[in-house]
């Protein structure tokens, strides 16, 4: 894998990507998430936009990828572990540094065994024992919202709630909550166009590794009902797990579980504050939640993109795609396919079977789907007990930050009805 300075190698391979596109057919474009602004202004609507470009299109953006907008293809590809590799962590960097997430960037069989250590932690059993917590969490929050009579929903509600319901779990202090939050959650905010050299990435990546070094020293010598003790019990071919293996996974747990639920909150809560009708439906009918957070995680993915990376020369369709080559999934737009979700630009709390794939699909689906239901569905029944009417405050500083992850910036609401205009 290639995470070195860009060599007249990676260029030419760009230039024979492009070329086999042309030659297949492809359309070639410069699809750039990362720094397009449109992308920074509504990056969901412009990731689904890119349907019209065709099943499969090229972008010579950053290092030059493959994009795929088709639920089949989508499915296809991410079903095929041996053939598409999940071995890099993708970023938009055209030099990129070497962020390494465990379990994510092994492929199987390896990757089976890992993912296997974390599936206890996230089970449907464990994620009900941490409900209470969410409810306590959601109830206190909205009831300082209610009195405040506002809130920016980012900061103080969307990135709280699953801060307060698993960095204890983590073995984290919640004192340090909003300081944890910001530094685990800098390294999507950084890109190829606010810190080339990924110095920051480094240093942000080396802050968080350094907490849960210091926890693991300490729960050594006292072990606590946490995630980090339970994995220092823990056996791989026959092993203890090493440190740097622990500390790789806690890293990548606390990074999956904070920012994405936040991101799907943020765009939910926009969408209700938006729609009186909605509003009301939630308020008066609660059995509509399921089916409203199902659409929530169809309509808002968190990770609206995935990667993976071509292994061996294949032909894909009529395309030639070499060893090496890299493959964007558009995650949200296979979502939206048509062929499978009737009127997919409507948000349908309704809409049965709901089989969208914000969670992905294969060896790599999310682990922490069961956890992000819960944390959504709560937060929508405990709110709307305390805040049933609320509306958007001044949406003027709205943007989003996007990488393979996107989030709004901030939301500002305000509690109770909109004056009429
Ligand atoms: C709305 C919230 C969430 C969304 C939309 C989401 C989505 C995803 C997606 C799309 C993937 C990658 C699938 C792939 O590469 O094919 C993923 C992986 C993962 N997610 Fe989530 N996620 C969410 C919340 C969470 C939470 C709360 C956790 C808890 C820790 C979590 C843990 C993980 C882990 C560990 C992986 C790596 C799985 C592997 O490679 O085996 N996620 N998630």
């Amino acid at each position: 894998m290639n995470h070195g300075p860009v060599t007249l190698a990676d260029a030419d391979a760009d230039a024979d990507a492009e070329a086999r596109a042309r030659d297949a057919g492809v359309p070639v474009t410069n699809f750039d998430p990362e720094c397009d602004p449109a992308f920074k202004e509504d990056p969901l609507g412009t990731i689904l936009a890119a349907q019209q470009l065709g099943d499969v299109f090229y972008s010579t953006a950053a290092r030059g990828f493959w994009v795929i907008t088709r639920y089949d293809l989508y499915k296809e590809i991410s079903q095929d572990p041996a053939r598409y590799s999940n071995c890099e962590t993708f970023t938009f960097y055209r030099d990129p540094p070497p962020v390494f997430h465990l379990p994510a960037n092994l492929d199987p069989p390896e990757h089976t065994k890992v993912r296997k250590l974390i599936t206890p932690l996230l089970s449907p059993a464990a994620v009900k024992r941490l409900e209470p917590r969410a409810r306590a969490s959601v109830a206190t929050i909205a009831d300082e919202v209610a009195a405040r009579g506002g809130c920016d929903f980012m900061a103080d509600v969307a990135l709280r709630i699953p801060a307060e319901v698993f960095l204890e779990h983590m073995g984290l202090p919640l004192a340090g909550a909003d300081e944890i939050v910001a530094t685990r959650l800098l390294p999507a905010k950084l890109n190829a166009s606010n810190d080339p050299g990924g110095v920051q990435l480094a240093a942000a990546v080396a802050k968080v590794r350094g907490m849960f070094e210091e926890v693991l020293a300490d729960r050594r010598r006292r072990p606590a009902d946490d995630i980090p003790t339970y994995l220092l019990s823990q056996q791989l071919d026959g092993r203890p797990l090493t440190d740097e293996e622990i500390v790789q996974l806690c890293y990548t747990l606390l990074g999956t579980s904070l920012g994405t639920t936040a991101s799907t909150m943020a765009f939910l809560f926009k969408l209700l504050a938006e729609n009186q009708a909605l509003r009301r439906r939630v308020n008066d009918t609660p059995q509509v939640v399921g089916g409203l957070v199902e659409e929530a995680l169809r309509c808002f993915p968190a990770i609206p993109l995935v990667s993976r990376t071509v292994q061996g020369d294949v032909d894909f369709h009529g395309i030639t795609w070499k060893d090496g080559d890299r493959l964007l999934l558009l995650l949200s737009a296979a979502s939206a396919d048509p062929d499978l979700f009737p009127s997919p630009e409507k948000m349908d709390p309704d809409r049965l079977p709901n089989r969208h794939l914000a969670f992905g699909l294969g060896p790599h689906r999310c682990a922490g789907a069961h956890l992000a239901r819960m944390e959504l569905r709560v937060l929508v029944e405990e709110w709307h007990r305390r805040i049933p009417d609320y509306h958007l405050g001044d949406l003027c500083g709205l943007t989003h930050e996007v990488s393979v992850a996107v989030r709004m910036t901030t939301l500002p609401l305000v509690v109770g009805q909109a004056a009429a205009p």
